[in-house]
């Protein structure tokens, strides 16, 4: 079973590629992260989790639900990392909770995809042929990596330094804390009021008031579906994201 979450695109694609390269199914873990549901899941095949890397790490929210779901049948398990170029101690970290869950961790790796991370202003924008050449990399490593699986491989991605681990996981909670408070969300007078930022959401905060979304809350995981996924680009965080575009997988497709 692969097991993913994907807020614009790339890992849902990743997952599903890999599920039919391994005549599996997938399973988008959206609704089961957003309504709390930690009921078990069984796979006869490996489990494949697939994921962005979200601040050199797991989504934090996806992490919590691993934690508390049992994952049952097969006790293998793999990690597929869908990132900007850095997955950091990303891989890392899920092999010791998957340890911890007493699942074997079959290793890791990442497909270097198109970053989505538009609320931030760290890295420069990437130009069109950036994101299609990244698109095309992926795809072509897709099948190396279901491969490798189908064989019962491990994966091996590259060495992670110590000084990574000294620096990441104390960064990542200071940037949670200090980057991504929901206060810079709002939306402009184009909002059609379709809901779809709302019934995204993975950590299930964004409430519909007078046909306008409101984020409730003080801080939330900023995977940014709710702002590249609105179908009128109404929503804006503070002034970083005016005048970017906007970026989801489903606009350059695998023919990219
Ligand atoms: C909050 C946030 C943090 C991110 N942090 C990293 C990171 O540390 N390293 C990296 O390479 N990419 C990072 N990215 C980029 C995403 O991992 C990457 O674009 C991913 O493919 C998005 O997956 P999706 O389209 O399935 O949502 C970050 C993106 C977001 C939204
Ligand atoms: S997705 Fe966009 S148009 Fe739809 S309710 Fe949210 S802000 Fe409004
Ligand atoms: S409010 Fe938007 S960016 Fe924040 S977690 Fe929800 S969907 Fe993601």
């Amino acid at each position: 079973m692969v097991l993913y979450f994907s807020a614009t695109g790339n890992t849902k694609y990743a997952a599903e590629q890999l599920a039919m390269l391994l005549e599996d199914e997938s399973l988008n873990l959206l609704e089961r992260i957003r309504n709390g549901d930690h009921s078990a899941i069984f796979s006869e095949k490996p489990f494949v989790i697939c994921s962005p890397v979200y601040v050199c790490e797991l989504p934090r929210f996806l992490t919590d639900y691993l934690k508390k779901t049992e994952l049952c049948g097969n006790r293998e398990v793999y990690f597929v990392f869908t990132s900007g170029g850095y997955t950091g101690v990303g891989g890392i970290l899920a092999g010791r909770l998957m340890k911890k869950k007493g699942m074997i961790f079959k290793g890791y790796t990442e497909l270097k995809m198109p970053r989505n991370y538009i609320a931030n202003d760290t890295y420069p924008e990437l130009s069109e042929e950036e994101i299609r050449k990244r698109i095309r990399n992926a795809s072509g490593r897709i099948p190396v990596v279901a491969e490798s699986i189908r064989k019962g491989k491990i994966l091996k991605y590259r060495h992670v330094w110590l000084f990574e681990l000294i620096v990441t996981v104390p960064f990542n909670p200071v940037w949670c804390r200090i980057r991504q408070s929901v206060k810079p969300f709002h939306v402009r007078d184009t909002c059609i009021g379709c809901q779809k930022c709302a019934k995204l959401c993975p950590l299930n905060i964004i409430r519909m008031e007078d046909k306008k979304p409101v984020w409730t809350g003080n801080y939330c995981a900023h995977c940014m579906s709710c702002i590249q996924n609105c179908p009128v680009c109404a929503i804006e965080y503070g002034k970083i994201t005016q005048k970017k575009k906007r970026y989801h997988f489903r606009k350059y497709g695998k023919d990219a």
